[in-house]
């Protein structure tokens, strides 16, 4: 598939108006995506789980309009305006005009909640711009309606959702996604996000993430900034070769199950994203002492119990921690007796891998 192929020919039969709802996940990067190019075009492969629990609903009233050239919408959130969110919409509007080219023809109404708090350092980007995608897909779908499959409307979903914000292209399926070209994977695209084509071991079903938040409130370096500072990076090309690779080992890991490689993986992911901002110019520490205390605890219950938790860390200060079904109800024991007290209020979301967005 290229660009091109997600431009629509012509359309049937045109509606006056409807509205179409979507409830779209959000997702944990286990390979992660940091460093682009133009149009959230990935440096490199990344590898996620798709989340259930945290989500974002988005109900989209479409009714037409004189066309003329300024975008018309109104932006809800818990159904109350919000301008603020605006800009991002309209940047998002203009980037995927040449895909939707109804845009100008209609006012939008979109409606939108989480499942999480607003500032709760859990970035909305991801569900709130796959969920607004998806209901433009079902827009798109009722004028031609008996022409398009399944596959390609979540492809062109995936491809959408990433002109709005990068990591929100792999929100569109679960439960595993591959967003970036990866040699060993076949279908692997920069465009989109696609599901992971290969065997995955029992040990991997049902996988839990309890998400500590350690720091709610606003993210203190933005995601296009940071993006921003891989570029003339001076561990940049070997840092994209790790991630080439750790998706490579994670092949082999996924197919027999190897709970002990995932979790060197994984951490060493988490780290590297973070050492990644501390060696750029200007450089950040997005980590607080309470993220790092709780890195220490699992490292020690780890070794005391051998239980295969371990952590994940996006560009913020809450800590992801990951474990298997069959070992969840001492991993989250510990979890509540030991970690939330490193949260912030003591708040903590308990989600596990999910499978993608739905249609209400
Ligand atoms: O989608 P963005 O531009 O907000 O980037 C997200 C990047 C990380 O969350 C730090 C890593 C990832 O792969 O999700």
């Amino acid at each position: 598939m290229t660009e091109q192929d997600f431009i629509p020919k012509s359309f049937k039969n045109t509606l006056d108006k409807g509205s179409f709802t979507w409830s779209s996940p959000s997702n944990i990067a286990l390979v992660k995506y940091w460093g682009k190019k133009k149009n959230q075009i990935p440096e490199i492969p990344s590898i996620i789980f798709t989340l259930d629990t945290c989500r974002t609903t988005t109900m989209l009233s479409f009714s037409r309009k004189q066309s003329d050239e300024h975008f018309s919408f109104e932006v809800f959130l818990d159904g109350k305006q919000k301008d603020d969110f605006k800009p991002k919409i309209d940047t998002f509007f203009k980037r995927t005009e040449t895909y939707l080219p109804f845009l100008k023809d209609y006012h939008f109404k979109i409606e939108t909640s989480n499942t999480f708090p607003h500032s709760s350092g859990i970035a909305s980007s991801a569900s709130g711009m796959s969920a607004l995608a998806l209901c433009l897909m079902s827009v798109e779908r009722s004028f031609n309606e008996a022409e398009m499959t399944n596959e390609f409307f979540n492809q062109k979903a995936s491809f959408l959702a990433r002109l709005g914000s990068g990591s929100a292209c792999r929100s569109i399926e679960g439960d595993l996604i591959v967003w970036g070209n990866h040699k060993k994977i076949y279908g692997s695209s920069d465009l989109y996000g696609v599901k992971y084509p290969f065997q995955v071991h029992d040990n991997f079903r049902n996988y839990h993430d309890t998400i500590l938040l350690v720091n709610k409130g606003e993210k203190q370096v933005s995601s296009s900034l940071g993006h921003n500072l891989m570029h003339g990076h001076p561990f940049a090309q070997e840092r994209f070769k790790q991630a080439h690779n750790n998706l490579s080992k994670l092949i082999n890991v996924f197919k027999k199950g190897d709970l002990d490689a995932f979790i060197e993986i994984i951490e060493s992911e988490a780290l590297t994203l973070h050492a990644m901002m501390m060696t750029s110019l200007p450089y950040f520490i997005l980590m607080k002492p309470n993220t790092l205390e709780i890195i220490d605890k699992i490292w020690t219950f780890r070794q005391q119990t051998g239980l295969h938790l371990c952590f994940t860390l996006d560009a913020g200060a809450n800590v992801h921690v990951l474990y298997p079904e069959s070992e969840a109800e001492k991993i989250f024991e510990f979890i509540q007796n030991e970690l939330v007290a490193y949260c912030q209020n003591g708040h903590y979301i308990c989600d596990r891998i999910g499978f993608g967005a739905k249609q209400l």
